[in-house]
């Protein structure tokens, strides 16, 4: 087991990707705790870990509440005396398909407190907690939004390119504590959300992949328990494309 008795807190735990990653880590060994704002999302990937009897913990919270988010460490370290693993996983798409100028600045403040300014906070209160313990594992979710432009995304893109500094800054200035920051980079995958569209349009999103196919929340699970593991402590400040390779370029004429 990859991240046996690791503790590992995996933000928006209850769908997507991030249930996808809580059932593979808990698989593997670790003491999961997965958190969002929907309580019956949450029991349902509860539910799931349970039945392969992994050991998994949920707290509901909302990331772009301060308090929220300082209790959740503060819980977590209450109940498990440490803290090895953050997977800054929970985003919003609220201003996904539209122009900059066709997003209205309550929507912009919105898709920042969550994506950006939320991911901000949990590294900020999760750090001392990692310091306490000699160490740990951060990896956010950025995208591949967060390293090419794409039409109708600016704002989007916006915070998945903030969330490639903040990480690279934390591997620097932590990196003393070992603490390790990195990023993992999502090409296109099929979540609930966005089921409907791949429906009408599998076609043109699988090529924009050479791998001939969008992802699925489980492609992403192995990237991140690699970096959650000791089997990546030379690993700090990276950027994990798990994209099928959707960023390599373009093809021939
Ligand atoms: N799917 C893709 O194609 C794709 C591509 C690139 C990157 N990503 C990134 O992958 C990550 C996971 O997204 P996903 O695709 O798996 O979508 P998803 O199924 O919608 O998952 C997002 C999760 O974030 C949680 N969340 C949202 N707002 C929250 C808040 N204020 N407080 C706490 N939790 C919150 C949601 O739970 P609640 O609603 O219950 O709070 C939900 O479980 C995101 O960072 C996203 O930007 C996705």
């Amino acid at each position: 087991m990859r991240l046996k008795d690791k503790v590992m807190v995996i933000t928006g735990g209850g769908s997507g990707i991030g249930r996808g990653t809580a059932v593979v880590c808990a698989r593997e060994g670790a003491q999961v705790i997965i958190t969002g704002r929907r309580k019956e999302k949450l029991e349902e990937t509860a539910a799931e870990i349970a039945r392969e009897n992994g050991s998994v913990l949920w707290i509901t919270m909302d990331i772009a509440r301060e308090e929220d988010v300082k209790g959740l460490f503060e819980e977590v370290y209450r109940k498990f005396g440490k803290i090895d693993i953050l997977y800054n996983n929970a985003g919003i798409f609220n201003t996904c398909g539209r122009k900059v100028a066709d997003v209205s600045t309550e929507e912009f403040d919105r898709q920042m407190a969550v994506n950006l300014r939320g991911t901000f906070l949990c590294c900020k209160y999760v750090i001392p907690y990692m310091q306490m313990g000699g160490g740990g594992s951060i990896i956010n979710c950025s995208s591949i939004s967060g390293h090419i432009g794409q039409g109708n995304n600016g704002v989007y893109n916006a915070t998945k390119g903030g969330i490639e500094m903040l990480t690279k800054n934390i591997a620097i200035d932590y990196g003393p504590d070992h603490i390790r920051c990195n990023t993992v980079c999502p090409g296109y995958v099929e979540i609930e959300f966005n089921r409907e569209q791949f429906a009408s349009q599998y076609g043109k999103i699988a090529s924009l992949h050479p791998a001939g196919r969008p992802g699925f929340p489980k492609d992403l699970a192995y990237g991140v328990v690699y970096l959650a593991s000791d089997e990546s402590l030379w690993v700090t400040g990276a950027s994990f494309m798990i994209d099928g390779g959707y960023t390599c370029g373009t093809p021939a004429l």
